[in-house]
């Protein structure tokens, strides 16, 4: 959840750090903190806050050729300068930045504090410092490794130490880290986000590899000291898609970013003409993707609604029985998995802590796996059997949008490359290959209304619940609707079936409610008028999104949003447009920090 960033070169590494801590940000912001190794011995500075707030109180004389820095979602002690990192040990020579937990740090301070270890903070990071410090006889990367081998738990780290101020030594146990190389130095990142404005080329780590980065280069061992060779891989993006191009935030860039987004997804994959999709990255043969009786889809957040417009999509077209869960309770539940069945899992960072852990119980088990991921070369994309990229591009926002249309595309070509084994006729496939080819200019079309959702987003600038419906296929945007607005707005929203309203939320409707209601013409539209009416009988306030040319409906809402008429199945990727803008402009509105929203961090990487 946090970001971490190390640098090693020959002048100052003082602003890569504090950029670097920039373009990490996204990922934990309630403290920033960095350590450099000076002339005359480490220096440390701290804030409660965000990265800008590090660099204005920066002192003048804060320099060196080798540092760490970090930016802090908190988990153990609360958001404070004792409490940022780097943690030293107790004679300051040593200065860890840590993403992770460390379930055994209780056990750990309570002996090293009884060896005369004086610890500072509440965090279970400290230890590490500590640790390593006892260990350290003069071979850092031999003591980071001996440390790390008393330690349960997950971690990325960086150390520096003024006992051998010309290495850098990182690790990685389930959290991410990546290596880059640049001319004149090296650098290490939580994120390869931190990395690409000084260089593309990048090493991965598994977890247990522990590197010493030196200006010649790094040397790679596993905990058992065995030595590991690493090969050189490029990023294909580069900073432009790490800008907000003009617009006033991420989240808006990326939402106006959707229309491209669904043509990268679907670039090379969908054949117009054939009526045909082509995936690459899925290599079972077409006899054992027949074998598959049954799809588990695992996944968290918006990537888990994702998993449910997916479960709509593959059943209703591919005839396949899918399952969809949350990773967190999959991994623990012991699930039933059979010979025959395919596991799923849909991540847009791919680090994701509790889908990697499903994903590695989903393979203990002997399942195949499938990844979804949108970041190219991360854990989950690297441990699955094999995948389909969502090429969306970084998603910045901590509130996912294009992220979630990208995967919605993926999985409507996979339902496609499904149904076509099974009982899809060319004449259907035909039919949503040309749908989903005009998605981006469909999307496009919602977008230029955006002014409208910004209209029915003051409806939302004063109340403090409301209500998402929708059935069928957008029976998970009403979900998804209802997280982007509590995310982003801190308004309290629930996604239901609309029909289950009446089952119990109804008793929550009244004059100050807003209901967000999906109603696109589809076979259950006159349902839904139904449960509209419903609301307005108890003086619910309606924002409908509805089909174009739907005049009907206006008798009905207070205020319309519409999106073009398509295939039922691919209604989801226009229907979720309106209700992300109207979070956005609601939260606009509510004066919340739109990227960066309390409490949230953009990966989740810890349980
Ligand atoms: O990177 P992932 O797709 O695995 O992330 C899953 C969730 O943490 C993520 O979707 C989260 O719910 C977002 N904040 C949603 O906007």
């Amino acid at each position: 959840m946090c970001g971490i960033i190390g640098c090693l070169g020959t002048g100052d590494v003082t602003q890569m750090l504090i950029e670097g801590l920039k373009r990490l940000e996204y990922r934990g912001y309630d403290s920033a903190g960095m350590a450099v190794i000076a002339q005359d011995g480490m220096k440390v500075h701290k804030v409660v806050g965000r990265v800008a707030e590090l660099e204005r109180t920066l002192p003048e004389d804060f320099c060196g050729p080798v540092g760490v820095a970090h930016t802090r979602w908190a988990t153990h002690g609360a958001p404070s300068v004792v409490n940022a990192h780097p943690h030293l040990d107790s004679k300051g020579q040593l200065a860890v930045v840590h993403n992770g937990i460390i379930e055994n740090h209780r056990t750990l301070r309570s002996v090293l504090e009884s060896r005369g270890c004086v610890f500072r903070s509440e965090t279970d990071s400290e230890v590490l410092a500590h640790l390593i410090a006892h260990y350290y006889q003069g071979d850092l990367l031999a003591a980071v490794r001996q440390a790390l081998r008393d330690v349960r738990g997950t971690y990325g780290i960086a150390v520096i130490s003024t006992l051998e101020p010309d290495v850098l030594v990182a690790a990685r146990n389930g959290s991410p880290l990546i290596v880059g190389v640049r001319d004149g130095g090296l650098l290490v990142a939580s994120d390869a986000s931190a990395l690409v404005a000084h260089t593309r080329d990048v090493i991965y780590f598994e977890d247990g590899e522990i590197a010493a980065l030196r200006a010649d280069g790094l040397r790679t061992v596993t905990l058992e000291d065995l030595e590991v060779s690493k090969t050189v891989e490029r990023i294909d993006w580069d900073m432009d898609r790490l800008e907000r191009g003009g617009f006033d935030h991420f989240m808006l860039k990326e939402i106006h970013e959707q229309p491209e987004v669904i043509r990268n997804a679907t670039r090379g994959r969908l054949l117009v003409e054939a009526g045909e999709v082509k995936l690459g990255g899925i290599t079972l043969s077409n006899r054992e993707l027949k074998k598959i009786r049954r799809i588990v889809i695992t996944a968290c957040g918006t990537s888990w609604h994702a998993a449910l417009v997916g479960e709509y999509m593959l059943e209703s077209y591919a005839h396949v029985p899918v399952e969809v869960e949350y990773a967190s309770e999959f991994r623990y539940r012991r699930p039933l998995l059979e010979p025959d069945d395919l596991v799923i899992v849909i991540s847009q960072s791919g680090e994701t802590a509790d889908t990697l852990a499903a994903l590695r119980e989903a393979k203990e088990r002997g399942v195949v796996t499938v990844g979804i991921c949108n970041v190219v070369g991360s854990t989950i994309a690297r441990e699955t059997d094999m995948g389909i990229y969502t090429h969306a591009g970084p998603e910045i926002g901590v509130a996912s949008t294009k992220a979630f249309t990208a995967q919605l595309t993926v999985l409507a070509l996979l339902t496609l490359r499904l149904g076509r084994l099974h009982y899809m006729t060319p004449e259907t496939s035909r039919e949503i290959v040309r749908a989903m080819a005009e998605l981006p200019v469909k999307v496009e079309r919602v977008l230029e209304h955006a002014e409208e959702a910004r209209a029915a987003a003051e409806l939302f600038a004063v109340t403090q619940n409301c209500l998402y419906l929708g059935r069928g296929f957008n029976f998970p945007v009403a979900l998804e609707g209802a997280l982007k607005m509590k995310e982003i707005s801190y308004i309290h929203a629930e996604g239901y079936p609309a029909a289950e309203m009446k089952h119990g939320p109804i008793a929550l409707v009244d004059k100050n409610m807003p209901v967000v209601v999906i109603a696109t013409r589809d076979r259950v539209y006159d349902k839904i008028l139904s449960n509209i009416e419903e609301v307005k009988a108890r003086g619910g306030r309606i924002i409908a999104v509805a089909t174009e040319g739907d005049r009907e409906i206006r008798r009905h809402a207070d205020c319309v949003l519409y999106v073009p008429e398509t295939l039922d199945l691919l209604t989801p990727l226009l229907t979720v447009v309106p209700l992300q803008l109207l979070a956005y402009y609601a939260a606009v509105a509510r004066g919340c920090d739109v990227d960066r929203p309390r409490n949230l961090a953009k990966s989740v990487t810890v349980e």
